[in-house]
C-alpha cells in the first residue's frame, strides 16, 4: 500500500486542545450570555424593558408597530419619508401565493394556529428558494416579506378551520387594523385596532428568550430567515414560552367567577402546579408590559361586563401571597389573553398574535447574528458509557 493510501485510511492524529478550565453545567443557560445585542435590554429587578435604548412604554404610548419594527430592525427610529416606504412595502407584500391558501386549506382543522403558522412559514420560504442573503437589500425585503405576511397566514387559517374563505389583505389599512378586517371582513374599530397595536409593540422583541435564541442558533448556521423564523416559532408555540396566554385564559375560564379563584390557584399551589402566566427567568419584579396590559384588560372588561379581570385579581393575590419571595408576579401572558379575549380573538390564536408581533425582534436577531457570526456549537457533559460490546441481536 502506498504511503498516500495508508494517510487516507488511517485516523489522523487529533490536533491538542488546549487546556480550557470545563465550564459548570448550566441548566436553562441561566444567566450565560450567548451573543452580544443592541436590539433590546431588560432589568429583571427594575423591571425595565427598552427597545434600542428606548423604555417600550414611551413606545406602547406614541409608537406604533410599524415604526417599532423599523426601530428594531435598523437600530434607529424612522424618519417621516421612511416610515412611509417602509408602511408601504409592509402593505405591499401581506398577500399569500393562492398555493400557501390551497396549503392551509389541506391541514387538519383540529390543527393548532401555532402549527399551521409554523408549516405556513416554512412552505412560504419555498417560493423564495434563495440559501444565501449576502446583501442588506435582499435581508432587508426577506424580513418585510415575512412580517407582512405573518397576519396573513393566521388570519387566513383562523377562517379556513371553521369553513369560512379567506379574506384578501388590504393595503389601506395598519398592520393591526388589516388582521382584525381579515378575521372578520368588517371595517375595524380604531380604538381596538389601536390596542392591539400597543400589544404587538409589546411583544415585539424580549433579550435572549427561547424562541429568539433557537432563531439565533439556526441563523447561525446560515440557514435561511423562513427556517429561522419557523424554528423560532416552533419554540414559541410551548407553553413555557408563548403558550402560556393560551393556557392562562383557560385557567381563568375554569376558575368561572372570582369567588372560586382562591380555591383553585390553592389547589394548584398544593399540587406544585405552576400558575400559568406567572413566574419569569428575568423579571423578580412585575413585568413592564403586564402592567400596561393590565390597564387595557381592566378597562375593555369593566366595559362588556366579563369576569376576567376580577378573577385575574383574584389569583394574582393568591400567587403574591405564596410565591412573592420567590420572586414569581405576573407575566406578559398574564393579561394578555383578557385583552385579546375581549378583542373577539379565540384563545388558539393568542400565541400566534404573540408571534406575529415577535417576528420583528427575531428578525432583527438575525440580522445582528450575521454581523459577526460564529455557528453555534456548545458542548455536552458526557455521561453514557464507553467501550460497550456489540451485541448480535438474537443474543440480545
Ligand atoms: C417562565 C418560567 C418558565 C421561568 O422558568 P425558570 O426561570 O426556569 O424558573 P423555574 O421553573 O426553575 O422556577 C423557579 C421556582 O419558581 C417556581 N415557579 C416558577 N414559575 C412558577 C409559576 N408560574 N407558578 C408556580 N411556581 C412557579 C418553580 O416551581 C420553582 O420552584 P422551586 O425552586 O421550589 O422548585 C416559569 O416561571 C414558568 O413556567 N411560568 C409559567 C409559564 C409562563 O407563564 N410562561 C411565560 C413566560 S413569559
Amino acid at each position: 500500500m502506498s504511503d498516500q493510501a495508508t494517510a487516507t485510511t488511517t485516523a489522523p492524529v487529533g490536533k491538542p486542545v488546549p487546556a480550557v478550565a470545563k465550564p459548570d453545567l448550566i441548566p436553562g443557560l441561566e444567566g450565560v450570555p450567548i451573543a452580544e445585542s443592541s436590539v433590546s435590554h431588560v432589568d429583571g429587578q427594575a423591571g425595565v424593558l427598552e427597545y434600542r435604548g428606548i423604555h417600550v412604554e414611551q413606545l406602547a404610548e406614541h409608537s406604533t408597530f410599524e415604526e417599532t419594527s423599523y426601530l428594531l430592525l435598523t437600530g434607529k427610529l424612522p424618519t417621516k419619508t421612511e416610515l412611509e416606504e417602509f408602511k408601504g412595502q409592509l402593505a405591499t407584500h401581506r398577500r399569500l401565493k393562492y398555493r400557501i391558501i390551497e396549503l392551509l386549506k389541506c391541514l387538519p382543522e383540529t390543527g393548532h394556529p401555532m402549527d399551521a403558522l409554523q408549516a405556513g412559514i416554512a412552505a412560504i420560504g419555498m417560493f423564495y428558494p434563495q440559501r444565501q442573503y449576502n446583501t442588506p437589500e435582499e435581508r432587508r425585503l426577506a424580513c418585510v416579506r415575512l412580517i407582512a405576511k405573518m397576519p396573513t397566514l393566521v388570519a387566513a387559517f383562523e377562517r379556513l378551520r371553521k369553513g369560512d374563505e379567506q379574506i384578501v389583505p388590504r393595503d389601506d389599512l395598519t398592520h393591526a387594523a388589516n388582521f382584525f378586517y381579515m378575521m372578520t371582513g368588517e371595517d375595524p374599530d380604531p380604538q381596538k385596532a389601536r390596542i392591539l397595536d400597543v400589544a404587538l409593540i409589546l411583544h415585539a422583541d424580549h433579550t435572549m428568550n427561547a424562541s429568539t435564541f433557537a432563531g439565533r442558533v439556526v441563523g447561525s448556521t446560515l440557514a435561511d430567515p423562513y427556517c429561522v423564523v419557523s424554528s423560532a416559532l416552533g419554540a414559541l408555540s410551548g407553553p413555557l414560552h408563548g403558550g402560556a396566554n393560551e393556557d392562562t385564559i383557560q385557567l381563568f375560564n375554569r376558575i368561572g367567577s372570582a369567588k372560586n379563584a382562591r380555591a383553585v390557584v390553592e389547589e394548584m399551589v398544593t399540587r406544585k402546579e405552576k400558575i400559568p402566566g406567572c413566574g419569569h427567568r428575568i423579571y423578580k419584579t412585575v413585568d413592564p408590559r403586564a402592567k400596561i396590559l393590565k390597564v387595557y384588560a381592566e378597562q375593555l372588561t369593566r366595559k362588556s361586563g366579563n369576569c376576567h379581570f376580577e378573577i385575574a385579581l383574584e389569583v394574582e393575590k393568591v400567587v403574591h401571597e405564596h410565591y412573592a419571595d420567590k420572586g414569581i408576579w405576573p407575566n406578559v401572558d398574564f393579561f394578555s389573553g383578557i385583552v385579546y379575549a375581549e378583542l373577539g380573538i379565540a384563545p388558539v390564536c393568542f400565541t400566534p398574535i404573540f408571534a406575529m408581533a415577535r417576528v420583528s425582534g427575531w428578525l432583527s436577531h438575525w440580522l445582528e447574528q450575521l454581523v459577526n457570526n460564529r455557528i453555534f456549537r456548545p458542548t455536552q457533559r458526557y455521561v453514557g458509557g464507553h467501550d460497550q460490546p456489540y451485541i448480535p441481536i438474537t443474543q440480545r
